[in-house]
C-alpha cells in the first residue's frame, strides 16, 4: 500500500513538474512574440516616414530607432529549450544552429545602432540605407528560422 502511495505521489509530482515546464515554455513563446510585435510597432512608422506615407519627424523617427535597438537585445532569452513546439512559428533549426541564430540578433543590434546614428543626422540619404539594413536583418533571420 505504502509503495502504491509513493508511486502515486511521485506521479503527481512528475505531472506537476511537467506542467510547470509547459507553462514556462508557453510564457517564453508569448514573451518573444510580444517583443517581435514591439519590433513591428516601431519599424512600421519609420518605414511609413521613409516612403512618405507619414510626415517625417526626426525626433519621432529617432525614438523608434532607439526603442528598436533596445528591443533587439531582448528576444533571444525567450528561445528556451523545448520551445520549438507549441503555439510558435519558430523552426527547430534555431536550437540545432543556435550560433547562427543568435548572430542574427547581433547583426540586428549593430544595424539598429547604426540607424540611431543615421537618424541623429536627420539626413535621409543616410537614414534610408540604414533602415534598409535593419529590414534586411529581420528578413534574413525569418527566411532561415521562421515558418511562413
Ligand atoms: C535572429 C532572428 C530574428 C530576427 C533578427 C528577427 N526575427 Fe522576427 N521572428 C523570428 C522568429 C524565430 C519568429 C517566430 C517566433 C515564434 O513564433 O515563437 C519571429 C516572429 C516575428 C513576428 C511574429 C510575432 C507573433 O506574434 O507571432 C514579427 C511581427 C516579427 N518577427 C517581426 C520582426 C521584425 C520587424 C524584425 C526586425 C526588426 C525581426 N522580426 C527580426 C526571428 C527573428
Amino acid at each position: 500500500m505504502k509503495k502504491y502511495m509513493t508511486a502515486a505521489v511521485g506521479g503527481v509530482l512528475l505531472v506537476s513538474a511537467l506542467s510547470v515546464q509547459a507553462a514556462e515554455v508557453d510564457d517564453a513563446i508569448e514573451y518573444r512574440q510580444g517583443i517581435f510585435n514591439a519590433f513591428k510597432w516601431n519599424l512600421g512608422p519609420m518605414g511609413a516616414m521613409i516612403k512618405g506615407k507619414m510626415p517625417y519627424d526626426q525626433a519621432q523617427f529617432t525614438l523608434h530607432a532607439q526603442r528598436l535597438e533596445t528591443l533587439s537585445h531582448m528576444p533571444l532569452e525567450g528561445f528556451v529549450e523545448g520551445s520549438d513546439s507549441g503555439d510558435t512559428d519558430a523552426k527547430a533549426e534555431i536550437w540545432s544552429d543556435m550560433d547562427t541564430f543568435s548572430a542574427g540578433f547581433d547583426k540586428l543590434q549593430t544595424n539598429a545602432a547604426a540607424l540611431v546614428e543615421a537618424s541623429n543626422t536627420g539626413d535621409m540619404e543616410q537614414i534610408k540605407p540604414a533602415f534598409g539594413a535593419v529590414a534586411k536583418s529581420c528578413k534574413g533571420c525569418h527566411d532561415n528560422f521562421r515558418k511562413d
